[in-house]
């Protein structure tokens, strides 16, 4: 039986497939209507999330599955002081897959150790987000061709943003990347992130304008400063605005850049820009779903000729 915990549990050859299989979900939809006729997904969120779940609910629902789970901590057995544990044991009886999200750092983790089906990360605390970096990377490799030999920008609360450290850790692995971490010197990339860049050798800079780089890169992730995981709202409203993705910046990039963002935006993208044809963050939002599906065939262990 298999988890997914963070990114790296797949080599990069398994993505490959996982990618090849959500391009034929695309393709051929109908092909999967049935797949997944008589299983039961749960999604066990205990923080708030409207992609993430509705994206695992659709898909499923789009293979024939059912669905089953909480959407807040306030509705589930944890408000009674159930451990993460004792209640993945319990979902065990009742699905057969589930995707659980938790503000704590691990939790996901404790429950896959404690369960007889499979788990998926879909968000600890500020530390992973492997399924959003699933849905990244298909977007990439969908409109770009390729995974490799990219300038890939990321903007903003680089420090608590775990679509951030996740994606960084899968991108790391592929050949002539090249990283551009932007934000303001409070929420920079954390030291164990850049320790781990420069092991591997992969070149990466920090700086703070955006205006000062924006003409080199292939991409530029944007990131909502993540105001539940501050420590004082002072700070929050100081840092939250640091960034705003306009019309007049947008002038300064390349024809073919493209803008992502795991979504939901605050003020960090100007709405004006959602007509640009570099802006592909919504068309992110269509392949989670895609990802989503091939991931949950292959974790049960589905197979569809293709
Ligand atoms: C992200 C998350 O939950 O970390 N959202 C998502 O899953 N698409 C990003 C965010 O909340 O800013």
């Amino acid at each position: 039986m298999r988890h997914l915990m963070s990114p790296l549990d797949f080599t990069v050859g398994e993505l490959n497939d996982l990618f090849d299989l959500a391009a034929d979900i695309e393709a051929n939809p109908e092909k999967y209507r049935h797949a997944c006729s008589g299983k039961i997904l749960a999604t066990c969120f205990y923080e708030p999330s409207t992609r993430t779940r509705l994206s695992f609910e659709s898909a499923m629902l789009r293979m024939g599955g059912d669905v089953i789970g909480f959407s807040d901590a306030s509705s589930s057995s944890a408000s009674k002081g159930e451990s993460v544990a004792d209640t993945i044991r319990t979902i065990s009886c009742f699905a057969d897959i589930c995707a659980m999200r938790h503000h704590k750092e691990g939790a996901p983790m404790v429950a896959a150790a404690r369960s007889t089906i499979p788990v998926i990360n879909a968000g600890d605390g500020g530390h992973q987000h492997p399924t959003q970096t699933l849905t990244d990377l298909l977007t990439i490799r969908s409109l770009k061709g390729r995974l490799d030999n990219f300038t890939v920008g990321l903007c903003g609360d680089l420090k608590f943003g775990r679509t951030v450290h996740s994606l960084i850790h899968a991108l790391e692995r592929y050949e002539g990347l090249e990283f551009i971490f932007i934000s303001p010197e409070e929420l920079r990339v954390p030291d164990y992130i850049t320790e781990e860049l420069k092991r591997r050798h992969v070149a990466f800079e920090e700086v703070i304008r955006l205006d000062d780089v924006m003409g080199r890169l292939d991409f530029l992730y944007m990131t909502r400063v993540q105001r539940e995981r501050f420590f004082n709202e002072e700070d929050y409203v100081r840092l939250k605005d640091f960034y705003i993705l306009d019309r007049e910046k947008m002038s300064h990039a390349r024809a073919d850049m493209l803008v992502l963002h795991p979504l939901p935006r605050v003020n960090e993208i100007a709405v004006e820009i959602d007509d640009d044809p570099r802006a592909a963050y919504f068309r992110q939002v269509q392949y989670g779903v895609y990802v989503r599906m091939a991931l949950i065939l292959t974790l049960l262990g589905i197979g569809i000729d293709k």
